[in-house]
């Protein structure tokens, strides 16, 4: 049986020959796939994959990738069709669109771009990074008129929260969400709120509060807004430990938004019994719990997950120790604690993206995220042999969503004076998600 590095090999090298594959459209005859496509061995997990974003943009649903089974919320942002001049245009000509906007635009604008970012629009970034760093990045640059957040949602509020008044950030598809970060609705978080604080009742003679709420930066700017308020904080892949610990010189317990697994896996790491981490199902009475096992608890876990980390198996991991004796595991702390508690490492993107960097040639890496990244990884170091440990190629369907085109559109738009999609959180809400959002950026570990 072919290994999995092979068959996500033969897969790429299928794509790079670029050879006539059908349902090509005729009318961008030179343009690449968006993802890596399937022929013969190699599957993806949706056929709609080779279709262009704008074909996608419009029905209901997160589009093809890990999250294409996720229910939309019907006040999720919809990206308005985009002008056709992009839309039939080559690769070639969007190239030369976004180079020579972009050199016009020179400092006023920089573009931002997530890891997961797919190659045709990570080359035109100023700074790559995981989402904490993201964050930073958009209160370090005050010369800038705009930052261009190639990422999604969230990642965009949280650089409009933390950019300066007069600079705007954009999101070039507005379609490009995060389907664990729509799994906690903000009403939602504040019935949650408001049932547990009267079930765990006031604080005792303790000086500590009953509990702080903590958000993954994978959530709405209400949710960190309500974090804010509430005495509680963000945290993100790279920090969620620094973060516990200060959640827990405060409180007595957490209760952690959305993604259950980093809470989970944290809490874990910090020696917290998995007994104490009750999980909150928001449609029931008490998330599913009795009083009193919330008052046990030590971390309360909402039940949000990622539809690609989720994606990641033990069984996965030992087919890869199989087929490479001695390959290293590192996955992303979205994945279930199983699978973290399988792997010899588990860390943010950035974290992963070192544990490449610092590997000695030769080194057999396994890798549990986003296959972007994956990828680009293995390009960067011919050296080393990287694979995913998914077989199925499944991007993560959102970030899928930023395509050439929307980047196109979006700098030649700015250059005729226009600001499009802007992403503005109202200063209602803004002012308290700076309070939590600070308090992270200041946590030291
Ligand atoms: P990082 O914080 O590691 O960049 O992860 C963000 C994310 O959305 C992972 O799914
Ligand atoms: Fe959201 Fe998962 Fe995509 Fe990250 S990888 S943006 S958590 S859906």
């Amino acid at each position: 049986m072919s290994s999995v590095h092979e068959l996500i090999r033969g897969a790429a090298a299928r794509e790079a020959a670029g050879s006539e594959r059908p349902g090509r459209p005729a009318s961008a005859p030179h343009r690449r796939p968006i993802a890596l496509r399937t022929t013969g061995k190699v599957s993806a997990c949706d056929t709609e994959l080779a279709s262009d974003p704008w074909a996608i943009d419009t029905k209901p649903g997160y589009g093809p990738g890990a999250s294409v089974e996720d229910v939309i919320p019907g006040t999720a942002p919809r990206q308005g069709p985009l002008p056709e001049r992009y839309t039939r245009a080559s690769d070639e000509q969007l190239d030369e669109w976004i180079t020579a906007a972009k050199a016009e635009l020179g400092d006023r604008v920089r573009i931002l771009g997530h890891f997961y970012q797919r190659d045709e629009i990570v080359k035109y970034a100023d700074f790559v990074g995981d989402s904490f760093m993201l964050a930073q990045a958009a209160k370090q640059h005050p010369e800038a008129e705009s930052f261009v957040f190639c990422g999604v949602h969230f990642m965009a509020e949280t650089a409009d929260i933390l950019s300066g008044p007069d600079q705007s950030v954009i999101l070039p598809n507005l379609a490009a969400g995060c389907s664990m970060a729509d799994m906690a609705t903000i009403e939602q978080v504040e019935a949650c709120w408001n049932e547990l604080t009267a079930a765990l009742g006031p604080a005792a003679e303790s000086d500590l509060q009953p509990v702080i709420p903590v958000t993954y930066m994978n959530s709405s700017a209400a949710i960190k807004a309500f974090c804010g308020r509430n005495g509680g904080i963000v945290c993100t892949s790279s920090n969620a430990r620094t973060v516990l610990e200060w959640a827990f010189e405060r409180g007595q317990r957490v209760v952690f938004f959305p993604d259950q697994h980093l809470g989970r896996n944290t809490a874990k790491a910090m020696g917290i019994p998995e007994e104490l981490m009750p999980l909150w199902r928001p449609h029931l009475a008490l998330g599913g719990n009795t009083a009193e096992q919330l008052r046990d608890s030590k971390v309360i876990l909402w039940n949000g997950f990622c539809s690609v980390h989720k994606r990641f198996t033990v069984a996965q991991i030992e087919q890869a120790r199989a087929d490479y004796p001695g390959v290293r595991v590192i996955v992303h702390p979205e994945c279930p604690a199983p699978v973290v508690e399988a792997a010899d490492g588990a860390g943010s993107t950035e974290y992963i993206r070192k544990e490449v960097e610092a590997a000695e040639p030769g080194t057999v890496l396994a890798i549990g995220t986003e296959i972007n990244l994956v990828n680009r990884l293995q390009q960067q170091r011919p050296d080393l042999t990287i694979f995913c440990l998914d077989p199925v190629v499944c991007p993560c369907s959102t970030m899928y969503r930023i395509h050439p085109a929307y980047l196109a559109w979006t700098l030649e738009s700015l250059l005729a004076g226009q600001v499009p999609n802007q992403i503005s959180v109202s200063e209602s809400v803004a002012g308290d998600s700076r309070i939590a959002l600070e308090r992270m950026l200041a946590a030291k570990p």
